[in-house]
């Protein structure tokens, strides 16, 4: 990587300031990095639709320390009660926005609810406590692109952002699962917490809406590298680079013993990697469909997908 350009932060304290300030900040979160600004003000979340070429119809995610705060924030149901257990954690919960919130309407895009969640990367909750407050952050890629597992990755912020919070890869390396929770429980974005974990708590979840293209992040074509992405492949094609899991080695590997959360981990800082090295032909090896390989599989298949 070149020598970076983009300003590290030397502590959350100092990075927390500069949020108060208005400013946007890149920051860890145990699923990926996110871009931070105060939840509050139109005008600091403006400048991350501004940093990023969001469309700025995508409603963001609300981060909050704890679930105190989130209670400030938005009305919880019976299910969103069952599964608090699963916080601090790469869960998103969907719910009733509280009229007195107080939480941007951009942030918002208007809607009468709220994607709320309590990251558990340290510092991550470092952040939020000396910020104080709530802070809408999407994930820290370019629209449309692969999201960042290191702060390497957010170097093309530079000069568009205030700077970035390093602390370190990304160890569960794929966004938040996200769930509709205002009435029956839905699935709007498969993730980080596996659906069988969600189930054990509060019983089936509605999937049906997976993938379909309501939450704008869950558009078709997504979290793509540069190059064609073919799946379910069990050897490289001619010019194909093949990355493997498993058994099916591969040019690079998820996970060489076929571990769905090294997997997981590994996935967007593989997809980097292809990009770097300028690869034009991805070939990807099978992915079991269970556990965290069910929103493996959902961001392969949007890398995949015809691009427009
Ligand atoms: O793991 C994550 O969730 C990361 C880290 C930074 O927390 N954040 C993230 O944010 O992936 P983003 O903006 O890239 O994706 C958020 C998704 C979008 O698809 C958005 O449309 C959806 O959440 N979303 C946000 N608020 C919503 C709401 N009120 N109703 C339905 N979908 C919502
Ligand atoms: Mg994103």
């Amino acid at each position: 990587m070149v020598s970076p350009k983009l300003n590290r932060f030397t502590s959350p304290a100092h990075a927390a300031k500069v949020l108060q300030d208005g400013q946007v900040v890149a920051f860890p979160t145990e699923t990926v990095y996110g871009l931070g600004a105060d939840a509050r003000s139109d005008k600091a979340v403006a400048r991350i639709y501004e940093a990023k070429d969001r469309p700025s119809f995508n409603p963001l995610i609300i981060h909050v320390a704890d679930v105190a705060m989130a209670e400030t924030l938005a009305d919880f149901t019976p299910a969103a009660r069952g599964l608090t257990p699963l916080w601090p954690g790469p869960l998103s919960m969907v719910l009733p926005l509280r009229s007195d919130a107080g939480l941007s309407t951009l942030a918002l895009a208007g809607q009468p609810s709220v994607a709320i969640r309590i990251p558990a990367h340290p510092m991550a909750q470092a952040l939020l406590q000396a910020f104080g407050g709530p802070l809408a952050a999407p994930s820290a890629n370019p629209s449309g692109r692969i999201s960042p597992t290191t702060a390497d990755h957010v170097e093309h912020l530079s000069g568009r952002i205030a700077g970035v919070l390093d602390g370190g890869p990304a160890t569960v390396g794929l966004e938040s699962t996200i769930l509709d929770l205002r009435d029956r429980p839905r699935l709007l974005r498969a993730g980080g917490v596996a659906l069988e974990d969600i189930e054990t708590l509060v019983g089936p979840i509605d999937i049906s809406t997976d993938a379909a293209p309501i939450a704008p992040g869950m558009l078709a074509s997504h979290y793509a590298p540069q190059g064609a992405v073919r799946l379910n492949a069990t050897s490289a094609g001619p010019g194909e680079t093949l990355l493997g899991f498993g058994d099916i080695a591969g040019d690079l590997t998820l996970s060489a013993t076929g571990d769905l959360t090294e997997a997981a981990a590994n996935l967007f800082a593989r997809l980097h990697e292809l990009d770097t090295l300028g690869v034009a032909q991805i070939a990807v090896a099978p992915i079991p469909n269970h556990g965290l390989g069910r929103a493996i599989n959902d961001r392969l298949r949007r890398a995949a997908a015809p691009r427009s």
